[in-house]
C-alpha cells in the first residue's frame, strides 16, 4: 500500500520540526548566558579598565589595531602586545610615538598622561583575559 503525505502530516513535521529546534536554540542560549560571566570576568572591571576602554574607543584605537579580532588589520593585535611585551613597554612604546622610523608604518602620539596611560594597560590587560573559546584563530600581535 502506498503512504501518502498528507498536508496534516507535513504541518506536523513542520511544526515538529520547528518546535524542537526553537527549544535547542533556547536552551543553548541560556547555557552560553550562564557562561559569560565565568568568561568575561566583569566583576574585574575596575574604574581603570572602564576608563581605559573609553580612551581605547574615544581615540580610535581600533581604527588601526585589533582587540580579540575586532577592528583593522593596520596594526597589531593590542591584547597580544600586552600578553607578549607587559605593561611597561606598553607604556615606554604609547610615550615615544612616532618612532619616525624609515619603512615602518606610524602610530600617532596620544599624548596621554601617565594615568591614563595606566587606565589604558589596565583595559587591555583585563579584554586579553576575556575566554573567547579561542576566536580569533592565529591571533598575532
Ligand atoms: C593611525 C593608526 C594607529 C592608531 C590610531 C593607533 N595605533 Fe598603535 N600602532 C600603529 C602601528 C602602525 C603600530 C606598529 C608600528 C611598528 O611596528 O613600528 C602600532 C603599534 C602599537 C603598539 C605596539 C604593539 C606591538 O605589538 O608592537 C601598541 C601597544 C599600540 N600601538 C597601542 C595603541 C593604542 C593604545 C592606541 C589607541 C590609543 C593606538 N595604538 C592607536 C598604528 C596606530
Amino acid at each position: 500500500m502506498q503512504t501518502i503525505f498528507t498536508k496534516a502530516m507535513a504541518r506536523n513535521v513542520f511544526l515538529g520540526g520547528a518546535g524542537f529546534f526553537l527549544i535547542a536554540y533556547l536552551a543553548l542560549s541560556y547555557d552560553t548566558w550562564q557562561q559569560i560571566p565565568k568568561r568575561d570576568h566583569a566583576n574585574l572591571i575596575t574604574p581603570a579598565v572602564a576608563e581605559g576602554k573609553y580612551l581605547v574607543d574615544t581615540n580610535d584605537c581600533m581604527g588601526c589595531h585589533t582587540i580579540n579580532g575586532e577592528g583593522a588589520y593596520y596594526a597589531p593585535e593590542l591584547d597580544v602586545s600586552y600578553k607578549t611585551y607587559g605593561p611597561a613597554f606598553i607604556r615606554a612604546w604609547m610615550m615615544s610615538q612616532p618612532t619616525g622610523a624609515p619603512g615602518r608604518r606610524q602610530m600617532p602620539n596620544f599624548h596621554f598622561t601617565q594615568d591614563q596611560l595606566t587606565d589604558v594597560i589596565a583595559y587591555l590587560q583585563w579584554v586579553g583575559n576575556i575566554n573567547t573559546n579561542g576566536w580569533p584563530p592565529n591571533k598575532q600581535g
